[in-house]
């Protein structure tokens, strides 16, 4: 029989990606959303749906009592700048909420639980790429949530009562090329979704966040993963905990730094005119470099990113402009 996996935040960005890939698999799927940033046009038909919120802990119980085999956790605040200046907001949604789905799995004898993190968890990095290894010191309070969701789904392993999948995604971007996931983030604090509000005339233009970083071009530099294959990774997560039950955590990234300049070219190149942008001063706690030694994604979960080229990734988006 096909195993039923809820996916907690599959109407937004990554989670319905989430949501389709589990599909293509065949398990079968009730996205538990409230819509608050996720779309409802996110959600396909051949999955099941509850619109409810983490921290209304009768309805996601009620969620988890209908035969859940999993749960993949992604309903989760994201706004780094926002989780500093209101973070008690963070700690309602992120940590609370989160403490009530591992809480409603125990009670439904739900045992895997696939948790989407953060390279946030590590703060200023050490050294790049970063692997599994490196300190964990988070600069922003986000990314404190995160870890702190992690320590949480460790202990609660370490007593019996589940086993877990953290896994860190470092930037994540680009759409399914079947068009079928179409709803853009609303009011998006990320690079990709910025510059694409500017290039179709929803935003008049957009800034890069300083031009004088220790890195070739002067501009930040970033590992971006494209989102279907970050989803490959939640399918394969969680075949692996139903396997051997082994919690296990892992970064996922393609290894390849990109600049932000070298972004916004290559979306210049695949709109085919120029955009228009300004250069602005850092944004805080903004590090130069941050890529991923993903070897162990490799290893574990035999993980290799299918999408290799920026140009590739940016296409993805801009096909579901035109
Ligand atoms: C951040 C977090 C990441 C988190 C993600 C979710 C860190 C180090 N990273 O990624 O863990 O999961 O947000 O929201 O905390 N930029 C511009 N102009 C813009 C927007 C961004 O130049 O208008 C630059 C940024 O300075 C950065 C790059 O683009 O260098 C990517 O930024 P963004 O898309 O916001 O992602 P991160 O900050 O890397």
């Amino acid at each position: 029989m096909a195993k039923k996996i809820l996916v907690a935040g599959g109407a937004g960005y990554i989670g319905s990606h989430v949501q389709k890939q589990l599909l293509e698999e065949g398990f079968e799927v009730l996205v538990f959303d409230d819509l608050s940033s996720g779309d409802e046009v996110n959600i396909l038909p051949q999955a099941e749906f509850i619109r409810g919120n983490i921290l209304d802990k009768p309805v996601l119980e009620m969620a988890m009592s209908e035969g859940i085999d999993g749960v993949v956790h992604l309903a989760a605040k994201k706004a780094v700048g926002e989780s500093m200046v209101n973070p008690e907001l963070y700690a309602e949604n992120n940590l609370a909420g989160s403490i009530n789905i591992l809480n409603a799995m125990v009670k439904y004898g739900v045992k895997h639980i696939v948790f989407s993190s953060s390279a946030a968890v590590y703060g200023m990095p050490e050294y790049v790429p970063i692997d599994e290894k490196h300190p964990i010191a988070p600069i922003n309070y986000y990314g404190y949530t995160k870890r702190a969701i992690e320590e949480n789904m460790e202990w609660y392993a370490k007593l019996g009562k589940l086993d877990y999948a953290a896994l860190r995604y470092f930037n994540a971007v680009g759409y399914a090329a079947d068009k079928s996931i179409t709803g853009r983030e609303r009011n998006p604090q990320n690079l990709m979704p910025i510059i694409m509000e500017a290039a179709t005339g929803k935003r008049e233009k957009f800034a890069i966040f300083g031009n004088d970083y220790d890195t070739p071009d002067g501009t930040c530099v970033r590992d971006y993963v494209h989102v279907s294959d970050l989803a490959k990774a939640h399918t394969a997560a969680m075949k692996k905990l139903m396997a051997d039950g082994k919690s296990f955590t892992v970064n996922l990234g393609t290894g390849k730094g990109t600049s932000v300049k070298e972004i916004v070219e290559a979306c210049e190149k695949v709109i085919g005119r120029k955009l228009n942008y300004d250069y602005a001063a850092r944004r805080a706690g903004d590090p130069a470099k941050l890529t991923a030694n993903a070897d162990k994604a490799k290893e574990l979960l035999g993980w290799k990113p299918q999408y290799t080229d920026v140009e590739d990734i940016i296409r993805t988006v801009w096909n579901l402009e035109i």
